[in-house]
């Protein structure tokens, strides 16, 4: 347990607070264990998904200080389009260097929304460009406005980004201790900048809960991998003045379901995503949570008798109509050319 907590409250309310518990008997593949949700999808006031309480630390931080946003993504990123959602309501600009994405439905209608949103949209064709596009566009955000953007990672995974997942951590501590969950085995989630697993890890610790973190990897390693989570973790421990044990099989990464790449649905997603519609209502989309999903019920099916699983539902599933309220009728050629070819379904 940490010896002095600091308060955690946040600094601005976006809603994320106080989402959901829900067990879901008949998308659980095992007929002895139980299986709950954690509905973070149902977070924030108009856009929900694990982006919103790592938004009400970074952009109270940029509001305080009068500070543009430049931030990173896909075309089609979450993180991109809630940052720029928030950004928007509060007064913000928020400018962000967007790379290739593989071209889905979702993928498209949310890049549309965040060109809508954006005060700025910056493309780079490859990956690899994305740093020294990020610095170039610094140095003129700064000669624009006279003060240097807020530089927000990718997945909103500063260590004061990952401080609204410490609040999760912290907030189903009070779900286990308040009866509406028990205490689960597992906590699985899809793990991209490794963000949300990281303040989970330590927030669950800090909590006194002993459950296990399952990240299912859907992004290419050098951005997603466990030294970077655990790195993330130290960090937030550090910046908090907590002491706490974090063991090295506390965090389990399954690599078996990133499929083609970042954002390549794969047969098993699709077969989950389709089963946590049909069973449990849930609108799942292809580049993360169906990823997690079918690595959930894959690790779950044949599972012992009173195992309890948790899966962590990260995706929006509030309808997209405020937010597409100012979108482009069409994706701008430059943004269109970073959409890979359609992807067959
Ligand atoms: C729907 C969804 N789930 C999970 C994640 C991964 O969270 P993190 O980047 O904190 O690992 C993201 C990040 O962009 C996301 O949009």
């Amino acid at each position: 347990m940490p010896e002095a907590r600091p308060d955690l409250a946040a600094p601005i309310d976006l809603g994320g607070e106080g989402t959901p518990v829900q067990e879901a008997p008949a998308l659980c593949p095992a007929p002895g264990a139980r299986l709950f949700l954690k509905r973070e999808d149902l977070a924030g006031q108009e856009y929900g998904g694990n982006k919103v309480r790592k938004l009400e630390h970074l952009l109270a931080t940029a509001r305080d200080q009068g500070r543009p946003v430049l931030t990173t993504g896909a075309v089609g990123s979450h993180h991109v389009l809630a940052t720029a959602w928030y950004g928007r309501r509060l007064g913000i600009a928020v400018h962000a260097v967007l790379g290739p994405q593989p071209a889905t439905p979702h993928v498209e209608q949310t890049a549309r929304a965040s060109a809508g949103l954006l005060a700025g949209a910056w493309p780079v064709p490859r990956w690899p460009l994305l740093p020294a596009q990020a610095a170039v566009v610094a140095h003129e955000l700064e000669r624009r406005h006279g003060v240097a953007p807020l530089l927000v990672p990718p997945g909103g995974s500063s260590v004061e980004g990952c401080l609204g997942s410490v609040r999760l951590g912290l907030e189903l501590g009070r779900d286990v201790a308040e009866g509406r969950l028990p205490e689960p085995d597992q906590l699985y989630l899809p793990v991209g900048s490794g963000g949300t697993a990281a303040g989970l890890w330590v927030g669950l610790r800090a909590a006194g809960l002993g459950t296990r973190l399952v990240g299912v990897r859907v992004a290419p390693a050098l951005l997603s991998n466990r030294a970077h989570v655990r790195a993330l973790a130290h960090g937030l421990c550090r910046r908090l003045g907590w002491h706490l044990r974090l063991a090295s099989d506390d965090l389990v990464l399954d690599t078996a379901h990133l499929g083609a790449g970042y954002g390549h649905p794969t047969a098993a997603g699709e077969q989950a995503l389709a089963r946590a519609r049909d069973t449990a209502g849930l609108s799942l989309e292809s580049t993360y949570s169906a990823k997690a999903m079918a690595a959930c019920l894959a690790h779950l099916s044949g599972a012992p008798t009173g195992r309890v699983a948790l899966f962590l539902v990260t995706a929006n599933s509030k309808p997209l109509d405020p937010l597409l309220a100012s979108a482009p009728p069409t994706l701008p050629a430059p943004l269109r050319a970073l959409l890979g070819s359609p992807i067959q379904r």
